[in-house]
């Protein structure tokens, strides 16, 4: 088995660096073009004239790259080795740089969106992974200034080094500025919040020049800065859309788009199964907290449990939650109710699937329950059968929750429903229930798949036991009294 899965591991190794490799070529195919575009009449000169300084590019660029994928090989080796993330990254840094070149070349060399790397890579990515990438950028940005024949024509050589330095001041600053956004406007204002260390730099750059009669010159350069800080979080916001698309990568704004109420699957949700709606909606901020106590992304726990249940669309009427009185297994065998119960989670995966949402929302919707025991029909079952039947026939399909957000779904799903159904809800009774459930869960294996640590389960347990007992609280009793039209008042 574990010789099967390295086997497998080297296939997905060797492709994923194949398609590096591919998509390198690519972005030497880029800084040629380049060098082409700058002097398409003398480029073959060019290049025989500085053939050390083109081949330094290629080692170089070659070499930032690896930094990347090694980078990548022993943070998260599962995402690099997959080809299709590769080209992901590629991409991101291919199309930054034409970006930043296109604007250097024919707009104004301070008019390049600096930060742009920064801003598309912490929200894509994380802010650690920002960073590296806008400090990768920032030299090959250099690079390829220096040994293309970019600069060089222009004669703008001094601007190369202020090119760098922006790089690395503004990219950096962006990745802490918009780390915490959660909103588009949040990017603009970022944009603007950059625009005064770009500003400053500029014109710090420009101060010995100041005398001489160059200020005209360095007051539109610092313009120049300035807008394109704005060009920056404006083309994030643009370029944002098209990724989360192309590679179905989660972003807190698609996240925050998806957990809209009028996303259409939760708007089928509301309309032919409310119940459920009702339902997923308190798992939502019940997940939402536990991930926050976690130091997890509760943006992404809070997404996955609304869509945990979305596969209860298919025989809404079969869950008690949209029952009103009818109740259908009243008339089925309980091996028949068992098997509709179960397929939700296998359903819910198909239908996001089919509906191109996030994988991992797929994923929760397949693992919520596990491999636990549906309880009230192996009840029954034992009951008609005379103690004859597996509990295999009665149990979800799994798998286990395989991340921590998938096992707060988990946990926040059945906390909500047996909590709902207690009699008497105080926060002793809660903490009890809360804990079996965790416990039972434990002993059945359900977390043997995921890194949940039992510090991680204690605090799950300790947040619903508080959120629950708030959620449920009962109302003060109203006097029994009724104001009528005439302003006097019946008993
Ligand atoms: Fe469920
Ligand atoms: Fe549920």
């Amino acid at each position: 088995m574990k010789g099967g899965h390295n086997g497998n591991n080297s296939l997905r190794a060797a492709r994923s660096a194949i398609v590096f490799v591919l998509c390198y070529l690519v972005l030497l195919a880029a800084i040629l073009l380049m060098i082409f575009i700058n002097n398409p009449s003398g480029w073959t000169e060019y290049m025989r004239n500085n053939i050390s300084g083109v081949l330094s590019l290629i080692v170089c660029t070659f070499l930032l790259c690896c930094i990347l994928y090694y980078y990548f090989y022993f943070e998260d080796r599962d995402f690099i080795f997959a080809a299709r993330n590769v080209a992901f990254l590629f991409s991101l840094f291919i199309l930054v740089i034409v970006i930043c070149y296109v604007f250097g070349r024919f707009v104004d060399i301070y008019a390049r969106p600096f930060a742009l790397i920064a801003l598309l890579s912490v929200f894509l990515f994380n802010r650690r992974q920002a960073i590296l990438f806008n400090f990768v950028f920032a030299l090959m940005m250099f690079l390829i200034d220096t040994y293309t024949n970019n600069f060089s024509i222009v004669g703008a050589t001094n601007e190369m080094y202020y090119s760098l330095v922006l790089c690395f001041v503004c990219g950096t600053l962006s990745v802490f500025v918009a780390g915490g956004i959660k909103t588009r406007g949040g990017l603009i204002a970022a944009g603007v919040i950059v625009a005064i260390p770009t500003l400053a730099i500029i014109l710090l750059f420009g101060l010995p020049a100041f005398g001489d009669g160059g200020w005209k010159r360095e007051l539109t350069s610092a313009a120049w800065g300035v807008l394109g800080s704005f060009v920056s979080s404006v083309l994030a916001l643009a370029l944002m859309p098209v990724f989360e698309r192309m590679y179905n990568c989660l972003t807190v704004f698609r996240l925050r788009e998806l957990t809209r109420t009028d996303a259409s699957l939760l708007m089928r949700l509301k309309t032919e199964a409310p119940g459920t709606f009702n339902h997923s909606l308190i798992v939502a901020q019940l997940a939402e907290t536990c991930a926050l106590a976690l130091g997890e992304n509760a943006e992404l726990a809070r997404a996955c449990a609304y869509y945990h249940d979305v596969g209860k669309l298919k025989q809404p009427d079969c869950f008690t939650e949209n029952q009103t009185d009818y109740n259908i297994h009243d008339e089925l065998t309980p091996e028949l109710s068992a098997d509709i119960i179960r397929s939700h989670a296998k359903d819910g995966y198909d239908l996001l699937i089919a509906n191109r949402m996030p994988q991992v929302f797929a994923d929760v919707a397949l693992e919520h329950h596990g491999t636990m025991p549906i309880k009230y029909f192996y009840a029954k079952a034992m009951k008609l059968s005379g103690g004859d039947a597996d509990v295999k026939d009665y149990s979800y399909l799994g798998p286990t929750p395989h991340t921590k957000v998938a096992a707060i779904v988990m946990i926040a799903d059945s906390a909500e429903a047996a909590v709902r159904s207690l009699k008497e809800r105080t926060p002793e009774t809660v903490e009890k229930v809360v804990r079996s459930l965790i416990e039972e869960r434990m002993d059945l294996d359900q977390f043997a798949d995921c890194d949940v640590t039992m510090r991680d389960l204690t605090t799950i347990r300790e947040t619903l036991v508080a959120a629950l007992s708030g959620v449920h609280h009962h109302r003060v009793e109203y006097p029994a009294i009724r104001f009528n039209r005439g302003g006097s008042v019946d008993e």
